[in-house]
């Protein structure tokens, strides 16, 4: 945990859309921000030890500032709800540097993006880079309704500037954005439609719920694997959390039982064990912890098959035990 923090001033919140609000931050110090790519993300340090990861939205070629973006989730830890709530104008915040799991290709013929709700700030993001590249790309976005939509605006604002110039030079759309409201399943994105009828050259990225994300990966089966992204924001797993295991700490000799209802990661720290942790969605990788006997019930999406098989470590926020005891490295 002792990985290089930046200070960050909050410079404006803004309502974003229902439900959804914007943080920029500027450097609260002399140093200049670091730089980043598109896709990447921050590890944002919040009250009482939270860490979350929040992607970085801006273009990386507007540097000086950091925007994210937060959808307040009823049934979250309370992150989104301090965030929400907490946060001042002036405040001065903690993070991580930048760093990028979800990058983009930069030279694709065409990439096409396929989105829903609070998934749009990575690929923001990445709009405005292909944008300043001159890459065509293409947009579909899922939302609820047209009040539950952020930055929508500014999507139409970019794609009007990007085609008429283009229209102005004789050459075909650069940027098309199309939106998708509602929540049944008529009103939904076909996405087997659009991965079928994109060009063989393609690159395709997905970032939203989990249904979505596996509606993309099933339909993205017969593509080349490297042409297909995708960024979750929570496991494809439901988190374990039907207990009854014990869970012994081999360093410090604390063995106590995780309750029903309770993750690992719950019942670490209702025990005053401090684990580092950010997603709690068992995708970031954060709370990684090494096990040294008994048998994971994985449920996360940032372990490798081998290394699921390997049974040697485990994502507690979300996984749990299918032997009586696991032992953990803590
Ligand atoms: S906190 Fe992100 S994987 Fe567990």
């Amino acid at each position: 945990m002792n990985a290089p923090l930046v200070e960050l001033r909050l410079k404006q919140i803004r309502l974003e859309a229902q439900g959804i609000v914007s943080y920029e931050f500027v450097s609260a110090t002399d140093v200049p921000l670091p730089p980043f790519d598109a896709g990447a993300h921050i590890d944002l340090h919040l009250a009482h030890d939270r860490v979350r990861s929040y992607s970085l939205a801006n273009a990386p070629s507007d540097t000086g500032r950091y925007l994210i973006a937060v959808q307040r989730e009823a049934a979250g830890r309370g992150g989104s709800a301090w965030m929400h709530t907490k946060p001042r104008v002036g405040d001065v915040l903690h993070a991580s540097l930048p760093a990028n799991d979800f990058a983009l290709v930069e030279d694709a013929a065409l990439s096409i993006f396929i989105v829903g709700g609070i998934g749009i700030t990575p690929v923001l993001a990445m709009l405005h880079r292909l944008g300043a590249v001159g890459r065509p790309r293409r947009l579909y976005y899922a939302s609820r309704s047209a009040g539950e939509t952020a930055f929508a605006e500014e999507l139409l604002a970019m794609a009007g500037d990007a085609n008429a110039c283009c229209a102005a030079n004789g050459l075909d759309a650069a940027c098309e954005v199309e939106f998708c409201f509602g929540t049944s399943r008529v009103e939904r994105l076909d996405i087997e439609a659009i991965v079928r009828a994109a060009p063989a050259e393609s690159h395709l990225y997905c970032c939203g719920p989990a249904r979505m994300i596996d509606a993309f990966i099933e339909a993205c089966t017969s593509r080349p694997p490297h042409t297909v992204h995708f960024e979750r924001f929570a496991a494809g797993s439901e988190a374990a959390t039907d207990g009854g295991f014990d869970v012994l700490l081999q360093r410090c000799g604390e063995r106590f039982t995780v309750a029903p209802g309770k993750t690992i990661l719950d019942a670490l720290l209702d025990h005053g064990i401090d684990v580092p942790y950010a997603c709690t969605a068992g995708v970031c990788g954060t709370c990684r912890t090494t096990v040294l006997e008994g048998q994971p019930d994985h449920r996360d999406d940032f372990l490798s098959t081998e290394e699921k098989k390997a049974n040697d470590s485990i994502m507690v926020c979300c996984s749990g035990s299918r032997s009586k005891t696991l032992v953990l490295d803590l």
